[in-house]
């Protein structure tokens, strides 16, 4: 029998697609995966539909279709005040997924070491691991989950190639600070680090707080693929299109990898992207304010509960910290939660290499209200 050495031995299958089959094998309502269960814009539909039928059915160019990629130029302009070339300094990508793992692999040569921060985003470490480079995860802690910058400055070494971070972040639903802006400048000035900013949520910031996109700042974004997704601004997960934008030197090592790995991002998708960027460029100012009012739907449906919530400042997750109802493990915790209560959430301690002492879950709120209420009255019986 032909068998293969694995080169990611520790690796299950992903906890999405773990918790969304158990939501639907037990009929639970599915506050697992990182998903709406409403649909985006009409007039975005619609062009899609347009282009589907109009002949926009082959090959995409490598890096994206050019509309798109000046649109997206735009955008980071108005949004970021950066200056892109949308020709050398914007591609296209199967969603943000991809990106991460072309960054990572532009970046990581074999021996080479990374820097992640736990809870972390399931794909950080397998990309780097997949090049051969060492993972260095830093952890936080519930509830504030800050970053240890001096813990940080400890681990960075001559070796030290890249550190990834993820704001408005998942799980914790929290966001970086000025101070940790200021602590990573510190940090990578002078050095040979990259950056990787997985920014997916950049539009779902609450309570008028600005997103700090590392595009902001001219030093930092020297060295930086940030990364973004149009599956979380226009409730189109399936749609699988992200982009990331990067300095010409660094993207052209991106492209040779993008190139080889799905040479370009679905074509249909992209001309409908252009075309509503072009005709509505401010919808996604709309997205903070309708997430917020779900985020606040939810933890007030569940204030009488015995979880506790700690804030949700971003992104469309709300963490819930539940010793005060069982004494279960997380992962037991979620599974007694999916099959007796019927409702689907994740355990947060997957997302770490060492998982502290704490219970917590958590949950995903881009739902429709009523999928919320009915959720939070079944969490109230628990
Ligand atoms: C932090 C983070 N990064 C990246 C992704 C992947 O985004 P996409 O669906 O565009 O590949 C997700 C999706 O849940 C995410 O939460």
């Amino acid at each position: 029998m032909l068998e293969l050495k694995s080169k990611l031995p520790g690796a299950g299958t992903t906890i999405f697609t773990v918790m969304s089959r158990m939501a639907l094998e037990h009929g639970a309502i599915n506050l697992s995966q990182g998903f709406p269960d409403f649909d985006g814009p009409p007039l975005l539909r619609e062009r899609v539909a347009w282009h589907l039928e109009h002949g926009h059915n082959q090959y995409a160019p490598m890096a994206g279709v050019p509309e798109l990629c000046e649109q997206i130029a735009h955008k980071v302009h108005a949004l970021y005040g950066r200056v892109v070339d949308p020709q050398r300094e914007v591609t296209v990508t199967p969603g943000a997924t991809e990106a991460i793992y072309c960054a990572v692999t532009a970046v990581v040569h074999p021996g080479d070491e990374a820097i992640i921060f736990d809870p972390a985003y399931d794909t950080y470490a397998p990309a780097i691991t997949l090049n051969g480079g060492i993972t260095h995860r830093i952890p936080t802690v519930y509830p504030d989950f800050r970053i240890d910058w001096d813990r940080v400055r400890g681990t960075v070494n001559e070796r030290t190639r890249l550190i990834m971070l993820n704001t408005p972040h998942n799980p914790s639903a929290t966001t970086w600070s000025q101070h940790d802006i200021d602590c990573l400048r510190e940090i990578t000035t002078g050095s040979r680090i990259c950056l990787v900013s997985d920014e997916v949520y950049e539009h779902i910031v609450f309570d008028g707080q600005a997103h700090l996109s590392l595009l902001r700042y001219p030093d930092l974004a020297s060295r930086t693929f940030a990364v973004f997704s149009f599956g979380k601004t226009y409730h189109a997960t399936g749609w699988r299109v992200g982009y990331c934008v990067a300095p010409a030197k660094l993207m052209q090592e991106f492209l040779r990898i993008h190139q080889f790995i799905n040479f370009s991002t679905n074509a249909p998708m992209q001309y409908a992207l252009a075309d509503f960027l072009r005709e509505c460029p401010q919808h996604h100012c709309t997205l903070a304010a309708f997430y917020q009012q779900k985020r606040d739907l939810f933890r007030s449906l569940l204030a009488p509960s015995a979880f506790r919530l700690p804030p949700s400042a971003g992104t469309f997750f709300q963490l819930a910290e539940y010793s005060g109802v069982s004494g279960a493990t997380d992962m037991d915790f979620v599974n007694r939660l999916t099959r007796e209560h019927k409702v689907a959430a994740i355990p947060v301690s997957v997302f770490y290499e060492h998982p502290p002492e704490q219970r917590v879950i958590r949950f995903c709120f881009a739902k429709g209200d009523d999928t919320l209420r009915e959720a939070a009255a079944r969490l109230l019986a628990v």
